[in-house]
């Protein structure tokens, strides 16, 4: 069950030969796909050779297999995770009850909206960083980008496998519309706010594959607690695709910070910018930006819906099992921070009306830890200054601080108060600027742009200065 059919036209291990009706459909919107991916995907680069890695087998070792393919020749397809025998719900009303293998006509609506959500994320990242190849700081990096963008690619299909296999018309048109909506529509835009926030420069990509992939991590865990049960195994192994999005993020920052601490030390000052760096504090802005911006996308911390899933078994929390609870939260509480009369003010409510905020807490702890590591650095370099994670009110248009302003360190301000200082929190348009400024490509093997250190070792065994992409 766990290999994968590469004789196929669809690789797949869910034997998709044996489901004539599905596999056609599927092969009709494979072209679409296609021609999407042509369009919106990678500008440039569709013939170069870019060594890639691709899914061979699901299971826990030696899964992939590294090779120098053209994008456009990618193998995409539709990988479950191993199916757990006897799995029962692990949490909500129905906890202990077998999980399901087709979808009950009464959660239809909810999970087919929660499947499309989720997938709508995927080819919109790809079309937020379409552009970034032409500015690449390294071929190391570059390759990583087109990583990052076919393995998005595949997660649509894993999403819209899940729509046409179960989901029939209804699924079908959803799995079309996924190609019909673009990052930055006017009229057809994606389904999230940061999915239509443009990528524009690397420093803001290194930032979305820390913080927003990030997120993803955190809402496919919780859906791979689904009871549902081909939603959690998709989920499981689209996990383990993203663990190298968030290492590119991770690892891409901190490039950029031991860089910065580097060009500091070397010129003896803080602005560095002439220099062909990028300052501490333009970090410390991006780092408010794409944080506040990713902190959205969990919803409202006090959440009906959220609520109605966790009851159903449809979305759980993130490692649901470690929870040292009773998994059904009826009586259970939890606060909730929101603003009354003009004052922070926190009260006790069922836990079960705050999973979202439960997901994005656990997301929060997971966060810090790269800034962490990053001081961690700026110290050992003897440079004197902490980056920190604002507080989650700040800069917010979703939920419980949408609406009031609230500075990073937690304190809620005037309208005139953020408007006089928000210049220091948020980047500005002259350091976006010069951030674009540094954006010159560097496609000679082993070398890197100015504002960003080379990596500690390569891909896959391979020197930080082989062919990644061939030009
Ligand atoms: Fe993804
Ligand atoms: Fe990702």
């Amino acid at each position: 069950m766990t290999s994968i059919d590469y004789s196929e036209r669809i690789p797949n291990n869910v034997n998709l030969s044996e489901d004539r009706r599905l596999q056609r459909a599927l092969e009709n919107w494979q072209p679409r796909f296609q021609s999407w991916w042509g369009e919106m995907g990678p500008a440039g680069f569709q013939e170069n050779e870019v060594y890639l890695r691709t899914a061979i087998d699901v299971g826990q070792a030696g899964w992939a297999d590294f090779g120098h393919v053209e994008m456009p020749d990618y193998r995409w397809g539709i990988f479950l995770g191993e199916q757990q025998p006897d799995r029962t719900i692990g949490f909500g009303d129905m906890k202990g009850q077998p999980v399901w293998q087709e979808v009950p006509g009464e959660f239809r609506t909810d999970l087919r909206r929660l499947i499309v959500v989720q997938g709508d994320t995927e080819p919109a990242s790809v079309e937020q960083q379409r552009f970034l190849g032409k500015t690449a700081p390294s071929l190391y990096d570059l390759r990583n980008l087109f990583q990052v963008n076919v393995e998005e690619g595949r997660h649509l299909w894993a999403m819209v496998y899940l729509l046409h296999r179960y989901f029939g018309r209804d699924g079908r048109d959803e799995a079309d519309a996924m190609l019909e909506r673009h990052s930055g529509d006017a009229d057809q835009p994606r389904i999230l706010g940061a999915f239509n926030e443009e990528t524009s420069d690397w420093l803001s990509f290194f930032m979305f594959t820390y913080f927003t992939d990030r997120d993803g991590k955190y809402q496919l865990g919780a859906l791979k607690e689904s009871a549902f049960d081909p939603l959690s195994r998709t989920c499981d192994f689209m996990l383990k695709e993203e663990a190298h999005h968030m290492f590119v993020g991770a690892s891409g920052v901190g490039r950029v910070v031991e860089r910065t601490a580097q060009l500091m030390n070397q010129h003896g000052t803080d602005d560095i910018a002439a220099h062909g760096g990028i300052n501490l504090d333009t970090l410390q802005r991006y780092i408010n930006f794409h944080y506040s911006v990713s902190l959205d996308l969990f919803g409202s911390e006090r959440s009906t819906n959220a609520a109605n899933y966790y009851a159903a078994g449809l979305k759980g929390r993130f490692g649901e099992e470690g929870y040292d609870d009773d998994h059904v939260l009826n009586d259970v509480e939890a606060t909730y921070t929101s603003v009354v009369d003009g004052k922070i003010a926190t009260e006790q409510m069922s836990a079960r009306a705050l999973v979202n905020l439960e997901l994005r807490s656990e997301y929060s702890v997971d966060c810090a830890k790269g800034l962490k590591r990053w001081n961690r650095m700026l110290s050992e370099m003897g440079v004197d200054v902490e980056l920190r994670l604002p507080d989650t009110g700040f800069n917010r248009q979703v939920g419980a601080f949408a609406g009031h302003h609230v500075s990073p360190d937690g304190q809620l301000i005037s309208e005139a108060e953020w408007d006089a200082n928000v210049a220091n929190w948020l980047p500005t348009d002259a350091e976006r600027k010069h951030v674009g400024s540094l954006m010159t490509p560097v496609y000679e093997p082993g070398k890197m742009a100015s504002w960003i250190a080379p990596p500690s070792r390569g891909i896959n065994t391979k020197p930080v200065e082989y062919d990644y992409v061939r030009l």
